[in-house]
């Protein structure tokens, strides 16, 4: 199910070249035009003058406003790209604000002193206030530049999630299973990271009145397992023709599963929770690029993010990586 997941803005290049081409066909007719002109009886020849006047005009007036449109559509392509840097810079920043806000309700539980609990319990107020600072500049997405590496997925993860048990609110019960398989992938552990802490983040948000349990696990999957197994999402982001050639030139992947028995989401929405700014909570709440962000982590690390869910009973998405052979 392919989401496009930024709102970049391209220039219609092919479009352009269109209308140079007729630009430049109807003056190829106007100079023929001219030449049969030229052979004719003086009343005809001012009539057709006339005309070709006309045409000239015409044609200079398409001409500006072609030259107008470009210089647009140039503008809108900058303006485009700088706002989906500063939506990458806003969003990665909130995931650590919410650490640091969480090892300070830590801290705040066993500061002993009233002087230190009182100095502490500043902290949360602060990020609280620079968090709805970003949430102003939150309107772009992400492009981001790749630092990619051999790393053990389930080291990184056993390391991500002992931060998800920090941040996650008291009622929710995490579990993880990892496989014995040794799961090398090719790609940025920070990013996969901030993937499944933008899970995380929506599987607490999903069980705020429902559900109280995340399961993780991972798995190694084959291509034929994704191809044919019932248990592999209803929708993802991968593009479909992409994902056909990934599945063909790859044969084993890691599977992570992040499962939670909170809202469920209605099966005609799975189709656009990968694109930017789609969101179901309120204003200031969500800004809709958590897993557009996430998705396009995982298209550039050749994999594929899906998700499967029962309304009512949970969700599960699963990232899947290609395995480093
Ligand atoms: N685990 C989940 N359970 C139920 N619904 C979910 C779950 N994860 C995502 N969603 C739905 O997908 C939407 C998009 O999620 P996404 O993470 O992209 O944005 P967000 O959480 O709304 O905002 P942001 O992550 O930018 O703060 C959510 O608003 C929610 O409706
Ligand atoms: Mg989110």
């Amino acid at each position: 199910m392919q989401s496009d997941h930024s709102p970049q803005i391209t220039i219609p290049s092919q479009d352009l070249a269109e209308e140079n081409r007729n630009l430049l066909g109807e003056l190829e007719t106007a100079y023929k035009n001219m030449e049969m002109i030229l052979n004719q009886s003086d009343r005809e020849k001012a009539i057709a003058y006339e005309a070709l006047q006309q045409k000239f005009q015409a044609l200079e007036d398409l001409y500006d406003e072609m030259t107008r449109k470009e210089n647009m559509l140039i503008h809108l392509e900058k303006l485009s790209s700088i706002g989906q840097f500063i939506a990458e810079i806003v969003h990665e920043l909130k995931n650590p604000l919410t650490v640091i806000s969480g090892h300070a309700e830590v801290a705040l539980l066993i500061a002993e002193s009233e002087d230190l609990r009182d100095q502490v319990g500043k902290i949360p107020k602060q990020v609280k206030r620079m968090s709805h600072l970003l949430d102003r500049f939150w309107r772009m997405a992400y492009k981001g530049k790749e630092d990619f590496s051999l790393f053990d997925l389930n080291e990184n993860l056993r390391d991500c999630l002992s931060t998800v048990e920090i941040i996650k609110p008291k009622k929710i019960d995490m579990t993880s299973s990892f496989c014995n398989d040794t799961l090398i992938v090719q790609g940025d552990p920070y990013q996969i990271s901030q993937v499944i802490l933008n899970l995380a983040k929506n599987a607490f948000d999903a069980m705020e009145n429902r559900g109280n349990s995340i399961r993780v696990e991972t798995k190694k999957v084959s291509s034929h397992w994704m191809q044919t197994s019932k248990e592999f999402g209803q929708a993802y982001c991968q593009n479909e023709a992409t994902w056909v050639v990934i599945l063909e030139e790859t044969d084993q992947f890691a599977l992570v599963e992040f499962s939670d028995n909170g809202n469920g989401i209605q099966p005609e929405l799975l189709g656009d929770l990968f694109q930017a700014f789609f969101t179901t909570k309120d204003r200031g709440k969500g800004t809709g690029l958590g897993l557009s962000i996430s998705s396009d982590i995982a298209m550039r690390h050749g994999g594929n993010l899906a998700v499967k869910s029962v309304p009512g009973m949970g969700t599960t998405f699963q990232l899947i990586l290609p395995l480093d052979s």
